[in-house]
């Protein structure tokens, strides 16, 4: 019988069954593929060759080809099952949470008990580093009049500085009325309203909560985040008070190694009115994702307080002067953790959170 292409082709066949079960990874597999199926095999090399074949003999021959091509292209196939299930269990593998940390358990009492959140501790440090500089911790309430979170703070209905924050309101009482409060600057409201009845001035507090925005998250922005506001009402109440203050603040929570800056700004309830930047932390100032490529973080604004602001509350501004400042406290742990997206923050990953225990 004469010789014809396809005398090997049950062993070829087995050999390329072989090399197909021996593939150790998908990239391997991605790889030799070519050389299995694919243009470069000798099943298509044979393809070209039956030309050779007598016209009677190549129906046949093809039939077989088909059939070995069929039968490789299948444990291809399921090779690549195999191995992409692999990986899958082994990603899942890496990323396996032990249960036993989170599901609080007798045996393994007490390490199963959670923790306060970062956001929570980085308030109560804060808290400490401004009651040591002398000042009194307030809260207030995180659904707001529209009077105490916009009028009150020189901020008119209609005026167009509203468009600076992007508002959640409440159903009650008459549309547009009650908001989900978008900055603790009401607070600063609450605080001077109540030292005039009880005719308390002066004023040295830090006021944080939380606070809400329509905003859409990013690296830098959660819709409810922390702010944590400062009031100084006093004699004699200078600019360089306030950079005092906030210089010092930088200086011990930050340390000495991150640098802050006051950039001229506008709100209508400081004037003169500044921004408060820190070196972004992520890039060290070179320009990252987290920083907009800006090499700073804004943490906050401040200014001197606005007659406007102590006349609705009725505190005689000839007499008393005084600043306001109010960050963002999830920015202060984001800047001093270096966590590069805020989101992190509350999408509760458990290995995320462990680091902060
Ligand atoms: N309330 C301002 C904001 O959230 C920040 C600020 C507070 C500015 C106090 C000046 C004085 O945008």
């Amino acid at each position: 019988m004469a010789s014809s292409p396809l005398d090997n082709l049950a062993e070829q066949t087995a050999q390329l069954l072989a090399t197909v079960a021996a593939l150790g990874s998908i990239d391997q597999l991605r790889d030799d593929e070519p050389m299995i199926t694919g243009k470069r095999s000798f099943l298509s090399t044979l393809q070209k060759s039956l030309g050779v074949l007598a016209p009677e003999d190549r129906k046949d021959a093809g039939a077989r080809l088909q059939e070995a091509r069929r039968t490789v292209e299948a444990a291809l196939e399921g090779r690549r099952d195999e191995l992409t299930r692999a990986a899958r269990l082994r990603q899942l593998e890496v990323d396996r949470m032990d249960l036993g940390d989170v599901v609080v358990g007798a045996v393994r009492w007490p390490a199963t008990v959670g923790h306060p959140s970062l956001v929570a501790v980085t308030q109560r440090e804060l808290e400490d580093v401004f009651v040591a500089m002398g000042f009194t911790v307030s809260e207030g309430p995180e659904v707001e009049s529209d009077w105490y979170n916009f009028e009150a703070l020189n901020i008119p209905p209609a005026h167009p500085a509203r468009g600076m924050w992007d508002t959640f309101y409440v159903e009650l009482g008459e549309p547009e009325t009650v908001v989900l409060r978008t900055h603790t600057s009401p607070t600063q409201i609450h605080l001077m309203e109540s030292a005039v009845a009880r005719d308390s001035l002066p004023i040295h507090a830090v006021m944080p909560g939380r606070c809400y925005r329509r905003d859409t998250p990013d690296a830098r922005h959660l819709a409810a985040f922390h702010q944590v506001e400062g009031l100084v009402v006093d004699h004699h109440i200078a600019f360089s008070d306030l950079a005092g203050v906030i210089e010092t603040f930088t200086r011990a929570y930050f340390g000495p190694d991150i640098e802050s800056r006051l950039r001229p700004a506008f709100f209508p309830f400081t004037e003169p009115s500044a921004e408060f930047e820190v070196t972004c932390t992520i890039c060290r100032g070179e320009g990252c994702r987290t920083c907009s490529q800006t090499g700073w973080i804004e943490l906050g604004g401040c200014g001197m307080l606005d007659p406007a602001v102590l006349d609705a509350v009725g505190i005689d501004g000839d007499e008393w002067s005084g600043f306001a400042f109010g960050f963002g406290i999830d920015r202060c742990a984001q800047m001093r953790h270096q966590i590069a997206d805020m989101r992190a923050l509350v999408e509760n990953d458990a290995r995320f959170l462990r680091q902060f225990s």
